[in-house]
């Protein structure tokens, strides 16, 4: 007599994780896209404090390296930059953190990144801006995992320039992805992966940078 079977439930309970969709283009493919990470209400207040910080004089230079290797050249990079300060962040900078240590924890159960912890800044491309091809590590520390980009920018068009362009190698005459500053959207790849320049745009852009670094890395080599 066959035992009597247990119908499996119609659907099972919901597992999907708010980022399944980043987490598997990340295991992929090394880089991701989550739409609309922040409400558009976050994006314009962190908009409105950059404008404000920029106001206040608050951004400086961008430059490249660090430490006795740190250069200024606005051949290479024309943007300025205000990093955040976790320790004294505004409410608003605080809602950021928010979800990106929710999105830190929930990449490291997935995918064993083991991130560490974060660093960011806001960056301002005024018109004709620009950052070459670049990777995200620096040359001396490969503690940085996953850059990931937030767009602060309202209806952005194609016509407005400032794309983000990835590329597979460092020789590759063309990219293998383009973005646009889309306010909202949270880009991610892996920082030492992929080099990636931005283009000049025709009105003020702005960015805000993290990046998540490992307390252990692998050895260089
Ligand atoms: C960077 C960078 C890209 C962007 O700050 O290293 O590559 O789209 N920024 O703002
Ligand atoms: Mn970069």
């Amino acid at each position: 007599m066959p035992s009597t079977l247990i119908a499996p439930p119609s659907s099972l309970p919901n597992q999907d994780s708010d980022y399944e969709a980043l987490i598997s283009s990340l295991a992929l493919n090394g880089w991701g896209m989550v739409p609309e990470f922040c409400p558009s209400s976050l994006v314009a207040q962190l908009r409105t404090e950059a404008i404000g910080l920029w106001q206040a004089g608050n951004f400086k230079p961008a430059g490249t390296g660090r430490g006795n290797r740190f250069e200024l050249d606005d051949s290479v990079r024309s943007d300025w930059i205000h990093w955040l300060d976790p320790i004294n962040a505004s409410n608003t900078q605080l809602l950021y953190f928010k979800q990106m240590e929710q999105l830190r924890l929930e990449l490291n159960r997935s995918l064993y990144l083991g991130l560490f912890d974060l660093e960011s800044h806001l960056a301002v491309y005024n018109p004709g801006d620009h950052y070459h091809r670049h990777l995200d590590q620096f040359q001396d520390s490969n503690l940085r995992i996953l850059s990931c980009i937030l767009y602060l920018n309202e209806n952005w068009q194609n016509d407005d320039g400032g794309q983000l362009l990835l590329y597979d190698h460092w020789q590759s005459p063309t990219p293998c992805q383009e973005f646009l500053p889309t306010g909202g959207n949270l880009l991610c790849f892996l920082s030492a992966r992929y080099p990636h320049e931005v283009l000049p745009a025709k009105r003020p852009r702005f960015s805000l940078t993290g990046w998540y670094r490992t307390r252990n890395p692998l050895p260089a080599g």
